[in-house]
């Protein structure tokens, strides 16, 4: 004869074992887990139930019974969960299989480009001549693009069609776009403590200018040195170092050429002829006005000193053989490939 409770817990452990033979997830076997086995579980109701009878030998009987049901579904919970377990497992190694024979995806590495390797030789070759690298803003108001400069308000390059203007003004004064470099010059000796001065200054410059010779955006490197008796022949030389070096050419035909610049006297336009090529003008110079040094409160009965501006893209085109400026932002890539360098090459 079974008893009730016999008879329900046998359709119990039916209804359970087919709950945990469908189930297919962990998470899911788990909640059947807590349904049976945990504090607030069905089995847990039967023992509470049991404390109501007080027949010990009918307690003890139905105790058995419900403990073996416990054991039972306990064990086979733990058996699935297993199997689930190593379900899990074979499946994830299924997926993430690496297939090592195949061939190496390529990796594209970025390349620098042709200006940034050119202004980067060219800082190369004056840090070892003793000059530091500095840099001023792209973003200049008048005084330091053109009145310190010894330029004054009628001057060409101040006009419009040269110049980018913005249209706020800042401190009353019209700011613009940096036409040359220059004005890094007076930056650096407005805030001059100690002399020599021995500074390059690479940057950005901007002109309203646009063919195959000129774009609105080119680079230049300003170069300063302000000491005792700076003279004529010191810029020579240090252009001429400069130049060779560049090149890598000691027969590098190189001509000065007298010119005029308002921030400098006497001026000089300086002219290479690389591999019996044409002249072509690289970079203006001269030994800094003595306007210059007034505007940038240095005494120049006692100092004086040189300054050059080269353009980066013209050396770059005479070294590497480029022939349209508007090649360096035409961003074509068969181009960049070509011309640009890897990281690691110097
Ligand atoms: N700033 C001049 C230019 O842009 C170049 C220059 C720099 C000339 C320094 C003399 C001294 O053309």
């Amino acid at each position: 004869m079974y008893n009730k409770l016999e008879v329900e817990i046998a359709l119990l452990e039916s209804k359970a074992i087919s709950e945990i033979k469908t189930i297919v997830s962990l998470q899911g076997l788990e909640k059947i887990k807590l349904d049976y086995l945990g504090k607030k579980g069905i089995i847990r109701s039967y023992f509470h139930n049991l404390k109501k009878i007080e027949n010990v030998e009918e307690k003890r009987k139905l105790g058995a019974i419900i403990n073996a049901f416990y054991d039972k579904l306990t064990a086979i919970i733990q058996e699935r969960a297993s199997r689930l377990k190593t379900e899990e497992i074979n499946l994830k190694l299924q997926n993430e299989t690496v297939d090592i024979t195949l061939p190496v995806r390529p990796e594209k590495v970025g390349k620098i480009h042709l200006l940034t390797k050119v202004i980067s030789e060219i800082k190369f070759i004056f840090a070892h001549m003793g000059f530091k690298i500095v840099d001023g803003p792209d973003i200049e108001d008048e005084f330091h693009v053109f009145d310190a400069l010894n330029t004054p308000s009628h001057h060409p390059a101040r006009e419009t069609q040269d110049t980018f203007y913005l249209t706020d003004k800042m401190n009353n004064q019209k700011m613009l776009l940096r036409t040359h470099t220059s004005s890094v010059q007076i930056r650096i000796m407005e805030k001059a403590k100690h002399f020599p001065i021995k500074i390059v200054a690479p940057g950005r410059v901007y002109r309203n200018d646009f063919d195959a010779t000129h774009t609105p955006m080119f680079h230049q490197v300003e170069g300063l040195y302000v000491d005792k008796n700076v003279n004529m022949g010191q810029l020579k030389f240090t252009i001429h170092c400069f130049l060779k070096k560049f090149f890598a050419s000691k027969d590098l035909k190189i001509r000065f050429r007298n010119s005029f610049f308002p921030f400098t006297e006497p001026s000089a336009e300086v002219d290479i002829n690389y591999k019996g090529n044409k002249w072509i003008e690289v970079l203006g110079c001269g030994i800094v006005h003595p306007n210059v040094f007034k505007n940038v409160g240095i005494d120049n009965t006692q100092y004086s000193g040189f300054a050059f501006g080269i353009g980066v893209e013209r050396l770059a085109m005479i070294k590497y053989q480029i022939d349209d400026l508007r090649n360096f932002y035409d961003n074509k890539i068969n181009w960049l490939n070509h011309y640009s360098v890897h990281f690691a090459s110097k």
